[in-house]
This record gives C-alpha cells, sequence and structure tokens, in this order.
C-alpha cells in the first residue's frame, strides 16, 4: 500500500517568549487532526512540539503536495492561531504569512517534509524538529548519515547500501535543483552543502531501488516574506534499515553539536543540542538550538510510537560539548562568528543604524 508521510509544521506563537508550545496549541490541533482522522481525510496523526513550533505528523494516500492535506493543516494553524491570541502568546500567527490558503502551504510560511512510500514488512521512520535553527541545518546530518562510512557502517558492510544514495539539491536563492551520485560526487556535493544558508539537501533517494530515503523542509521565512519574521526551523523524516542507514546510523551525526545558524534573534551561529523532546525548550540565550528525533513503526498507515529517540543517556556527552561550545561563543558577543556576518542580519537594526549615520561616512 502507498502511504504518505506529511511533517507540517509553524510557529503559531510561543508560550514564554520563544521558548516552548502552550499546551492549549496542542490540544486544539489535536482536536483537529482527530476530526480529520474521523473523516477519513486522515489515516493516523501525531502532534507534537520542539520549542515553540507546533508539530503535526500525519499519514494519508494522498500523495504529497496535496490540496486537501496542506488546507487540514493551514485550518489547523489558523484555529490554534485564535487561541494563542486570546492567551496573547508571543508572536501569535508568526509563520502564517499568507492572509488565505492559496492551495499549498509551501511559501505560505508553514515548513514542510514529505514522502510518498510503498510500506516495507517493516517500516521503521525518524522524525526530525529543530528549533532556533535554520533551514539547511540536516545538511551535515544527513551528508554524515548517507556519505560517511565513519558514521555509517552499513555503507561498507551492507550490500544494499554499497550503491549509495543520490542527493537533490536546492538552491533555495536561484529556486533551482540538481542532483549528485554518491560516493563518486561528494567533492562536488559538498562544495554547494557547505553552503546550508543557501543549498539545502531536499530529498535523498537509495541508489539500490531508486526508493526515497529522507525528505527535508526547505522554507526561507526571509525569502518569502522579504523580511526578517522568525527562523525557518525544519524538520526530516528518514526512513531506516534494509537498503536505508540503521536507526543507529541515522540518529549517530547528532553525536556532534554541529554548528548552525540560528538562536538569538536568528541572528547567530550555535551548536545543535539533541535533546528529548521534554527537553525542547530553549532558554539560554533563546537556546542553544535544539533537535529532537521521535521514532516509529509505520504499519498500515499507523502510527506506531513515538520513541523519543534522544531521551537515552548516551546522548549526555553531546549536550555537555554542547553546552561548552555554547559558553565559548557566547564570550563574542555581538563579534563574529558569533553573531552571523551582516549580509546574513535579518531581526536587526542595521538598515536604520546605516541611515543614520549616512551623512557621517567620509571617503578614506
Ligand atoms: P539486531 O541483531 O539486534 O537485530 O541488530 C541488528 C543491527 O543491524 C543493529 O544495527
Ligand atoms: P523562533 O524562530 O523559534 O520563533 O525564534 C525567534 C527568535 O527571535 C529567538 O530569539
Ligand atoms: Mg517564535
Ligand atoms: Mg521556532
Amino acid at each position: 500500500m502507498k502511504v504518505t508521510l506529511s511533517v507540517i509544521k509553524a510557529d503559531i506563537g510561543g508560550w514564554v517568549g520563544h521558548s516552548a508550545i502552550h499546551p492549549a496549541l496542542e490540544e486544539s490541533a489535536r482536536q483537529s487532526l482527530a476530526a480529520a482522522k474521523a473523516g477519513g481525510l486522515i489515516l493516523d496523526y501525531f502532534v507534537t512540539s520542539c520549542g515553540d513550533d507546533l508539530q503535526l505528523i500525519m499519514t494519508h494516500t494522498k500523495g504529497v503536495d496535496s490540496e486537501p492535506i496542506h488546507h487540514l493543516a493551514w485550518d489547523t494553524f489558523m484555529t490554534g492561531t485564535g487561541v494563542a491570541k486570546k492567551l496573547k502568546l508571543y508572536g501569535a500567527g508568526q509563520d502564517m504569512l499568507a492572509d488565505a490558503f492559496s492551495g499549498n502551504v509551501k511559501g505560505q510560511g508553514p515548513g514542510v517534509a514529505e514522502m510518498e512510500i510503498e510500506e516495507r514488512t517493516s517500516e521503521p521512520v525518524l522524525i526530525f524538529m529543530a528549533d532556533k535553527t535554520s533551514a539547511g541545518s540536516w545538511n551535515l546530518p544527513l551528508y554524515k548519515m548517507f556519505v560517511d562510512p565513519f558514521n555509517t557502517a552499513g555503507l561498507v558492510i551492507a550490500p544494499q547500501l554499497h550503491a549509495g544514495f543520490r542527493f537533490e539539491i536546492h538552491d533555495i536563492r536561484e529556486h533551482r535543483k540538481i542532483f549528485f551520485d554518491t560516493p563518486e560526487e561528494i567533492y562536488d556535493l559538498l562544495m554547494f552543502i557547505g553552503t546550508p544558508s543557501r543549498f539545502t539537501i531536499k530529498h535523498v533517494f537509495s541508489r539500490h531501488d531508486g526508493t526515497i530515503a529522507a525528505a527535508s523542509s526547505t522554507e526561507r521565512l526571509s525569502l518569502i516574506a522579504g523580511k526578517y519574521v522568525g527562523k525557518d526551523d525544519p524538520v526530516m523524516i528518514v526512513r531506516s534499515q534494509h537498503q536505508f542507514p540503521a536507526v543507529g546510523e541515522v540518529l549517530e551525526p547528532f553525536r556532534y553539536p554541529w554548528i548552525i545558524e540560528g538562536w538569538m534573534r536568528g541572528s547567530h551561529y550555535g551548536p545543535l543540542m539533541a535533546v528529548a523532546q521534554k527537553q525542547a525548550t530553549p532558554a539560554r540565550f533563546d537556546g542553544p538550538p535544539r533537535v529532537i528525533c521521535l521514532g516509529f513503526q509505520v504499519s498500515d498507515a499507523r502510527l506506531i510510537g513515538p520513541r523519543d529517540m534522544f531521551d537515552d543517556p548516551s546522548w549526555d556527552e553531546a549536550r555537555r560539548e554542547a553546552n561548552l561550545l555554547a559558553d565559548h561563543l557566547r564570550r563574542h558577543g555581538p563579534f563574529e562568528p558569533h553573531r552571523l556576518p551582516l549580509e546574513e542580519m535579518e531581526y536587526t537594526t542595521l538598515p536604520q543604524t546605516m541611515d543614520k549615520l549616512k551623512g557621517r561616512w567620509k571617503p578614506l
């Protein structure tokens, strides 16, 4: 049976500030998706949050980019925005950039990762969600998972992984895409994905049988809105085992707190810290950035789970290192490379400051 997995997320209001989601918003979303399940539009769902981002995890048979599914997500976020406004939650409706739904939530603010799959005999799926980060934050972990034999033993040991993987890269500034085959094209691939603010990994496919392995959200809110409106906290779906990396190989890249864009005011570099869902509540300097992972076995479109994959003592050292790196970077205060370079600054008074000082600059 063909099943579509859709993960659609939006920041529709923070509690308190940008640190978490109020339970009333999750409850409102659950009611909306329960009604959609009862009506047969979706087959199963799970509602959760990562920091101040509300996450809708859904299964259905309507394929990717389905108008009724996107409409359901849009309406769910709109209803939740109403709840957020009543509670005067922070930035109510933050990611709802369009006035009305127009066929697809892409380009309207919410982030979307979707894939249509033929369910295997056993279908372990890992859903990653991040907060205080940015589109492109999955580039390095996806590379480690699907290309690096020092991370993924199966690339060497398992015959189904030996053929390698195909990467679909999006240039989110020029709106174009390109495919690279690994391992033979890794140098070309790295040239682009090493700049995650512009080039993002959208999909990964198995070269053993062509099946989809991973899908991520790549929306850049600032490019949509033309100004800073919150950071594009991304989501990602990764299938596991058999022709894909094992669950532990998919998780392994998060042992290291990679430095990514996001954190305070979306304007700083900071370490990505792997935490349990209940710990995805960025507090220090609105961070440090968080990633959570919920695991499901998909069975006839039912989401059997979740298992909270980073809720385990084996990630304690990763978190400790993230805190040490956070300390080091924080001491730089407003200096690069903690603060983003000027051209990347979004939430800032830079244009006004430049304007104010216009007449005072003299030629050297
Ligand atoms: P089991 O022998 O526990 O099934 O594990 C196999 C495996 O591939 C673990 O990565
Ligand atoms: P979010 O993008 O998670 O809403 O965070 C915005 C921010 O400014 C945090 O300091
Ligand atoms: Mg927010
Ligand atoms: Mg957020």
